[in-house]
């Protein structure tokens, strides 16, 4: 499906991330129950859902990061937990690469856990992003990837190794923070997690990296987002595309 906008040749990369965030905004009803993602993108979709909710909009949110709580409590959208309700309706979250299948690499903002947490309790999850991040390939992308400092020499090598059983490589770094007076300090995350990004430029099978990466004791979870996405709206200078996945959720 392909939609027009009002988006011109000249408009910047905010304009785009809010143009998606609006369309997105577009599927929300009376009475649902969302998750609300992490990220610039997410940011514009949960300030247009404050403006929506002061005009008279009954939603609720799960909030995927403690920056998105923040943000949301501004905006005067409500909020709760998932130990307070059963289920989600729909997630709206930013990405950092969306692949033809709709699989993802998220976690450049380094919220990726709670972010699939609450994608995987939703009954959809749409994706908002300005079209630069539609890829051929997962992988340019650095590869976020939680882990638990303890023990984490070994976890690094068992990474190593199921990169190696997955035909990928590249170089690992622990993220650090940036900015304020945490600089230059390991980035820690919302759970108390360090963050390794793997700079792995293509990720041939991303589903089979997802299991391999799962699998290992010291990794909480790790940005390959894999049948999650059930649509992507992406902005871009010719217009909105929304992209509805093939298969259902789960497949
Ligand atoms: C947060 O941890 C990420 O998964 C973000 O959703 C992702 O990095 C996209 O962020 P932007 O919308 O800021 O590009």
């Amino acid at each position: 499906m392909f939609e027009t906008s009002e988006a011109g040749a000249n408009v910047n990369m905010d304009q785009l991330k809010r143009q998606a965030a609006a369309r997105a905004l577009e599927e929300v009803r009376d009475g649902m129950q969302l998750g609300l993602g992490t990220g610039s993108t997410a940011k514009h979709f949960v300030e247009l859902l404050g403006e929506r909710v002061a005009a008279g909009l009954k939603v609720i949110g799960v909030p995927t990061s403690e920056a998105t709580r923040l943000d949301a409590t501004r905006c005067g959208v409500p909020l709760t937990t998932l130990d307070e309700i059963d289920h989600l309706d729909i997630t709206i979250d930013g990405a950092d690469e969306i692949d033809a299948e709709l699989n993802l690499i998220k976690g450049g903002g380094g919220a990726l856990l709670r972010e699939k947490i609450v994608a995987a309790a939703s009954d959809r999850m749409i994706v908002i992003a300005d079209d630069t991040k539609w890829v051929p390939t997962l992988g340019k992308f650095p590869l976020p990837i939680e882990v638990i400092p303890f023990g984490l020499g070994a976890t690094r090598r068992a990474i190593e190794k199921a990169f190696a059983e997955c035909g990928v490589s590249g170089q690992m770094a622990v993220r650090k923070a940036k900015g304020g007076d945490k600089d230059g300090h390991v980035f820690v995350t919302d759970g108390g997690h360090w963050i390794v990004d793997a700079q792995l430029g293509q990720i041939g099978d991303p589903a089979r990296l997802a299991s391999a990466l799962s699998a290992i004791p010291g990794v909480v979870e790790h940005g390959l987002f894999i049948g999650l996405a059930s649509s992507a709206v992406l902005a871009g200078g010719e217009g909105i595309r929304v992209i509805e996945r093939r298969k259902p959720k789960g497949d």
